[in-house]
């Protein structure tokens, strides 16, 4: 079971937020709340309505993530609203159990302020506390600057490009870049 204790912040403007593990109550603000972020930001392989379509469907994402011994669910929270998220999940097989990728995002209002470090930090305390996962990996459109300077600071390394990977529309394609970090001496 993926639990973290919850933790409070403080932004670089002064104001609170708390990370914490999501639960499936949460699902429905979180749909909604990935549905609008999707909507604001061309860093997604989703479109919004490429999400859960249902929030039942959410709440079984959610309970999967409490329940999987190498899953993780945060969020972010102020106000009682949710302002960020992160993901991970562990492969799906034996010989990949090891290695994962996240996802991340923080809403527009709350970007710069410290937010996607906070959340990237505890996922990767977490990983390092996990018995099993020894690489966290993730993949970036190469397009996305401050993505990759987040991901540079915490210490991930490129591993590769994908060429062409996204088409964004007609003519509108994006290299997509893989990056990890090992979180265990290995
Ligand atoms: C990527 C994202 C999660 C970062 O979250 P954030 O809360 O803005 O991140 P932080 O404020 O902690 O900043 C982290 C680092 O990102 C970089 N960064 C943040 N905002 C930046 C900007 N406007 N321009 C360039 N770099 C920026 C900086 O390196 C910063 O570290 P520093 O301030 O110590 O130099 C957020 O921008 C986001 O949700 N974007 C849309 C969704 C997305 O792209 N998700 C990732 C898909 S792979």
């Amino acid at each position: 079971m993926a639990d973290i204790p919850t933790t409070t912040f403080t932004d670089r403007t002064g104001k609170e937020f708390l990370i914490r593990t999501a639960q499936t109550a949460d699902a429905e603000n979180l749909l909604s709340y990935i549905r609008a972020v999707a909507d604001e930001t061309e860093f997604f392989v989703l479109e919004s309505d490429e999400f859960p379509p249902t929030v039942e469907a959410e709440r079984t994402w959610v309970q999967d993530h409490v329940d999987h011994p190498g899953k993780i669910l945060l969020v972010a929270e102020a106000e009682g609203h949710i302002i960020g998220n992160i993901s991970f999940e562990a492969g799906p097989s034996r010989r990949i159990a090891h290695r994962g990728n996240l996802g991340i995002s923080v809403t527009r209002a709350w970007r710069g302020r410290g937010v996607g470090t906070a959340l990237l930090q505890r996922l990767l305390k977490w990983a390092e506390a996990n018995p099993i996962i020894e690489k966290v990996a993730l993949e970036v459109f190469a397009t996305n600057d401050s993505a990759i300077r987040l991901y540079k600071k915490l210490g991930f390394i490129e591993q590769g490009v994908a060429r062409k990977e996204v088409k964004l529309g007609p003519g509108r394609h994006v290299d997509v870049l893989s990056m990890y970090r090992f979180v265990k001496q290995l």
